[in-house]
């Protein structure tokens, strides 16, 4: 008699994710039943990989402390496929570039995915739009447990025939082998304010040894800075946007990919802000998922804004910003004094 099983088939599975899938991108970004679909692909994941992202075992909840930065824990790292806004604007970006790459290309678009996490989702969710033939997959991930995981979903999937290789490495320091043939670099390793982990000494590591003309994705993220005379939760009255702070990608060309500890940006002076009328200072993280798609403020956790409350009685003062990658990943805002 045949054994009987609760799982469901891999072709099924497969299925069910290609269905999913080819409705979450033919979805506006503001459609309604975005979130339905994400929590559907969720649940096909959760079942491929038989991790749920919940489960309360250590090594799924501790953070990997990396040569520069934190990289999330295995549960995290599973949860960020229900940051809706992002997952559906990181599919339709790896999409699009895809397509654009092949258009230019014959042989297969070879993506390097730095931080694959227990799903791979950026790789099983195309995977079920191209054959082998057409794009070829580099899992690139720190957490032993989550690159582990990784592989048994892609099996689950019976994606094998995408992955040319996986690499339990810190991609702030790995030596990408055969590093002159990638098309495409993946790699969400951010949080707001590009606070504490690695995408920033990720690129730095990973774009010196890409060839030049690599697409990039997220394709770069900026910090934004701007003025207001109510708190957002005021609804952020006459906001105005002042100087770009951060910008990811000028900085490592500047730097030529040698980041030191703390990357001295503006100084400004506080009069200038003219704190009494504008006491409010709001920093956005703009996500540049491509060159067209972008994260809006507050869609995703990637993209809260900070917002800082200025003290008049500072008005001689300068506010000073830096962005440190040792001893800890951090944008920091200082008073300097007259
Ligand atoms: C925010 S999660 C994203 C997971 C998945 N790619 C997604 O988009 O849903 C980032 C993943 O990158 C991994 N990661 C972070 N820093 C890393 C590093 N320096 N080297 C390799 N992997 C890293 C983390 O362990 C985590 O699994």
């Amino acid at each position: 008699m045949p054994m009987k099983t609760t799982s469901t088939a891999p072709t099924a599975l497969k299925l069910h994710l290609k269905t999913a899938v080819s409705q979450l991108l033919a979805m506006e970004l503001d459609a309604p039943e975005l979130p339905k679909v994400v929590q559907q692909i969720h649940s096909i994941f959760q079942e491929a990989s038989q991790i749920t992202g919940f489960d309360q075992k250590l090594e799924y909840l501790a953070a990997v402390p990396t040569t520069k930065g934190k990289a999330l824990g295995l549960n995290h790292a599973a949860q960020c496929l229900l940051d809706y806004h992002r997952t559906h604007l990181f599919l339709k970006g790896m999409y699009q570039s895809i397509i654009q790459l092949l258009a230019k290309q014959k042989s297969p678009v070879h993506v390097c995915y730095a931080g694959c996490g227990p799903y791979a989702p950026f790789m099983n969710l195309i995977a079920v739009l191209f054959t082998p033939e057409e794009v070829q997959f580099t899992l690139l991930e720190i957490n032993e447990h989550s690159l582990k995981a990784a592989q048994n979903t892609s099996i689950a999937f019976e994606h094998q025939a995408y992955v040319r290789a996986y690499f339990c490495a810190d991609a702030t320091s790995f030596s990408l082998p055969e590093a002159t043939s990638y098309h495409l670099l993946f790699s969400e390793t951010l949080d707001a304010l590009l606070y504490r982990e690695c995408y920033v000494p990720i690129l730095a590591n990973l774009l010196r040894q890409l060839p030049e003309n690599t697409t990039v994705i997220p394709h770069n993220v900026t910090l934004q800075l701007s003025k207001a005379k109510t708190s957002l939760q005021e609804g952020g009255l006459d906001e105005q946007p002042l100087n770009e702070l951060f910008n990811t990608r000028e900085l490592l060309k500047k730097h030529q990919y040698e980041l030191p500890a703390v990357i001295a940006l503006q100084t400004i002076p506080l009069q200038t802000l003219s704190p009494t009328e504008y006491p409010f200072l709001i920093v956005d993280t703009c996500v540049h998922v491509t060159e067209n798609l972008q994260l809006k403020r507050g869609s995703s956790s990637l993209s809260l804004a900070l917002e800082l409350q200025l003290a008049p009685e500072n008005k001689q003062q300068r506010l000073q910003f830096q962005y440190v990658l040792s001893p800890e990943i951090e944008l920091q805002c200082h008073y300097l004094p007259e």
